[in-house]
């Protein structure tokens, strides 16, 4: 594990940052930091380190990867056009939490795209990122650094949890701040569809293009269509034990779980700093601040994770308004449950 100090200067001379690329140059793959979280990459024109990213992960591979670049003169030969509104993104977003799906171009090999005629591309809103990419003088594509199916990781002992042992290393660069993964979007042409919720919300991108030039991709939300983005239709971010959403109030979501106990069952609960104190369990964990769903977004992932140490047998979550990140903290939560949600009538 390779610590570096995300504000010291020059980061491209650091040796930790040139340890990592001079894995990259080999194909090799090394686990760093973004904005979002941790990713695991490699070199984007290299079939053996996208093999590696892959089989590391234990990832399936009709799911494509992003590609993270850190000068927009990398896009040439990665992209085949650039309509005007991902050129507004660009602009209004980069570098920062927003991947723009776009015409794949002649470089870019088939196993980071997963067959698919287009190809996703980031410009992360990190500084170790961005010296890694810089220092490795390829673009990388990275996935993030978790085991394929759970909670996407949020700090180096969550890499180091999931995949020691297959990677050569990890750059600590500590906790990322907005905790959830980017905002996908598919650009095209100059419709702009959110095919992944994240960071950048929809209000944010209708800003920038418009009102009316902004559509949601309908597979997210409806069981029956098949998303856009490959990767949404697997069983994601699980904890060990088995997770329900509770819509309802404190007091509800208290009773399921005193019915639990009252039958020796081992309790965890998914909250926020506000309701902390009210609940009894066996492990109650608050996510962040409910009246600032940017904390909750920031450590969700860290609190899902924490239930598997405290080995619970069953943990109930609250659920968030669908509004602003809300979206997406509500996307990972349901997909986390794997859609189930008992409803106070
Ligand atoms: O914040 C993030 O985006 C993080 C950090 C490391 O950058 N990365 C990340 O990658 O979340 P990953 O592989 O876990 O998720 C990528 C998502 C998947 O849902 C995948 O299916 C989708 O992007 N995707 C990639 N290429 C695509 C394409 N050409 N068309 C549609 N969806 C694509
Ligand atoms: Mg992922």
């Amino acid at each position: 594990r390779w610590t570096v100090d995300n504000f010291e200067e020059n980061l491209i001379k650091h040796p930790h940052v040139i340890q990592a690329s001079l894995w990259i140059k080999q194909n090799e793959v090394v686990a760093l930091p973004t904005e979002t979280v941790y990713g695991l990459a490699g070199n984007a024109q290299s079939d053996h380190a996208i093999a590696r990213i892959f089989e590391a992960k234990g990832r399936p591979s009709d799911n494509p990867l992003i590609v993270h670049i850190s000068d927009r003169k990398q896009l040439k030969g990665l992209v085949s056009s650039i309509p005007l509104n991902a050129q507004k993104l660009m602009d209004a977003f980069w570098p920062g939490p927003l991947t723009i799906v776009l015409p794949k171009g002649k470089d870019v090999s088939e196993k980071v795209t997963a067959g698919l005629s287009t190809v996703a591309v980031r410009m992360p809103n990190h500084a170790i990122a961005l010296a890694v990419i810089e220092a490795s003088g390829v673009p990388l594509a990275a996935p993030s650094a978790n085991l394929s199916g759970k909670p996407s990781p949020t700090t180096a002992n969550h890499v180091y949890e999931d995949l020691k042992g297959k990677i050569p290393g990890i750059v600590d660069g500590g906790s990322t701040g907005v905790g959830v993964e980017s905002t996908v979007v598919e650009c095209t042409d100059e419709t702009v569809t959110i095919l992944r919720p994240g960071g950048v919300t929809f209000e944010d991108l209708e800003h920038v293009v418009g009102t009316g030039n902004v559509m949601i991709d309908p597979g997210i939300q409806n069981e029956k269509l098949a998303p856009r983005s490959p990767g949404m239709k697997y069983t994601h971010y699980a904890p060990d034990a088995p997770f329900v959403l509770v819509d309802g109030s404190p007091d509800f979501l208290q009773q399921l779980v005193d019915k639990e106990r009252a039958a020796g069952k081992k309790i965890g609960i998914l909250t926020t700093d506000e309701r902390v104190d009210f609940y009894r369990a066996d492990c109650v964990i608050p996510a962040g601040r409910r009246e600032n769903p940017e904390t909750v977004a920031q450590h969700l992932y860290e609190a899902l994770r924490s239930f598997n140490e405290a080995s619970v047998d069953q943990i109930f979550g609250e659920v968030f308004p669908k509004t602003g990140v809300g979206v997406a903290i509500m996307n990972r939560l349901e997909k986390s449950a794997g859609g189930n949600i008992i409803k106070e009538q």
